[in-house]
């Protein structure tokens, strides 16, 4: 167990003081918690493989699955890579800070673990003020995980780094709710067209306004066996819950999630929908996302339901699916991994 230092520090008011700790901490090769705009990333010096190997012990997380590096200032990329492409130098633009990871050929100062014996890497500069100064004080671009214990939910709360992760790492950086709630959109930038690996905040349509040859790689829609990113074939984001999805026509997915909680009432179960249809399921546990009319609230909302779903013990979760339109790309993305690709169609 290590003794770890927890910094409350607000984004709105940054205690440079306390920030300084964690810079320390970062340029002494220790492990440091800290918030992004997307969600919690578990940090350390990415030009250090002593200090890489550490993320993955406090994290558990597989050695073939590799780190984004994040970044700060335009400098620090030319130190990651071997070249900047012009597509991805618009991307950047357009873009960072924010929740874009770009896939790039490597440099010699990634160290092999930090992309897993790939020679890519991704890169990606947060729209975090915390972030972004922290990196700017530890003046080294920080490798950064999510910050769960692998298998679980991103963490969205300081609360979630904090049960996850007090005792595994030196420094956690306790701040606001993260804005965005879903991990980073990943663009692979060496494969011609780019190819998203992983929707998220940054959407198809936003990418291809500047770069219309961005393409969704098929892998995304399905559950497979040999991904292009490592990262695509854990199993993610799982409660504890048997969990299904119900997808199609409204009134028929309402009519068979009541019939499904009937016949499973001998369990604790719950169902995940949107306010709009909480009242369709009179007398049953819902676990809201928020209003269909604000879908960026409700992809904020998902790590931290799927985290209620385990603190309320639930045996059996089902979903209602969400349009798969722009964020909701992302949203279901993670929703479909949740259910372990438990999908039934009605
Ligand atoms: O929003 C985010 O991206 C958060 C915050 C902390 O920045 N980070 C994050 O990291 O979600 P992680 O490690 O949980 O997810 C990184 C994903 C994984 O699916 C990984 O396989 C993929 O990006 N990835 C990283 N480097 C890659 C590479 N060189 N080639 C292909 N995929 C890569
Ligand atoms: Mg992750």
């Amino acid at each position: 167990m290590k003794d770890t230092m927890i910094l409350h520090i607000h984004e709105t008011n940054i205690d440079e003081t306390l920030l300084l700790k964690a810079a320390d901490a970062i340029r002494s090769n220790k492990t440091v918690i800290l918030p992004t705009e997307t969600v919690y990333g578990l940090g350390a010096n990415a030009l250090n493989s002593k200090a890489v190997d550490q993320i993955f012990i406090a994290k558990g997380r597989p050695q073939d699955n590799p780190l984004i590096v994040h970044v700060s200032n335009m400098t620090m990329v030319e130190q990651c890579v071997k070249r900047i492409p012009e597509d991805a130098l618009a991307l950047m633009h357009a873009f960072w800070p924010g929740p874009l990871t770009l896939i790039l050929e490597k440099s010699d100062l990634i160290p092999q673990n930090v992309s897993a014996g790939l020679n890519t890497v991704g890169i990606r500069m947060p729209d975090h003020p915390i972030a972004l100064k922290l990196i700017e004080l530890a003046n080294t671009p920080i490798a950064a995980p999510s910050a769960n214990r692998s298998g679980k939910p991103s963490p969205t709360s300081a609360q979630h780094v904090i049960d996850d992760m007090q005792g595994r790492v030196d420094v956690i950086i306790a701040a606001e709710h993260s804005r965005i709630g879903l991990e980073s959109t990943v663009l692979d930038m060496t494969q011609n067209p780019p190819l998203i690996l992983r929707p998220g905040g940054v959407t198809l349509s936003q990418l291809q306004s500047v770069l219309p040859s961005v393409s969704i790689d098929p892998q995304v829609h399905h559950n497979v066996d040999t991904p292009r990113s490592p990262g695509m074939k854990y199993t993610h984001y799982a409660p504890q819950a048997e969990m299904l999805m119900v997808r199609g026509d409204h009134q028929q997915v309402v009519k068979k999630i009541i019939q499904l909680m009937d016949e499973h009432k001998h369990l604790k179960c719950g169902i995940i929908c949107a306010d709009e249809h909480i009242q369709d399921y009179p007398g049953l546990m819902c676990l809201s996302l928020g209003s269909l009319s604000n879908p960026a609230f409700m992809a904020s909302q998902l790590f931290t339901i799927l985290r209620t779903c385990d603190t309320l013990n639930l045996d059996y979760v089902i979903t209602e699916a969400f349009e798969e339109e722009e964020l909701g790309l992302a949203l279901m993305n993670r929703l479909k991994k949740a259910v372990g690709y438990h999908i039934l169609d009605v």
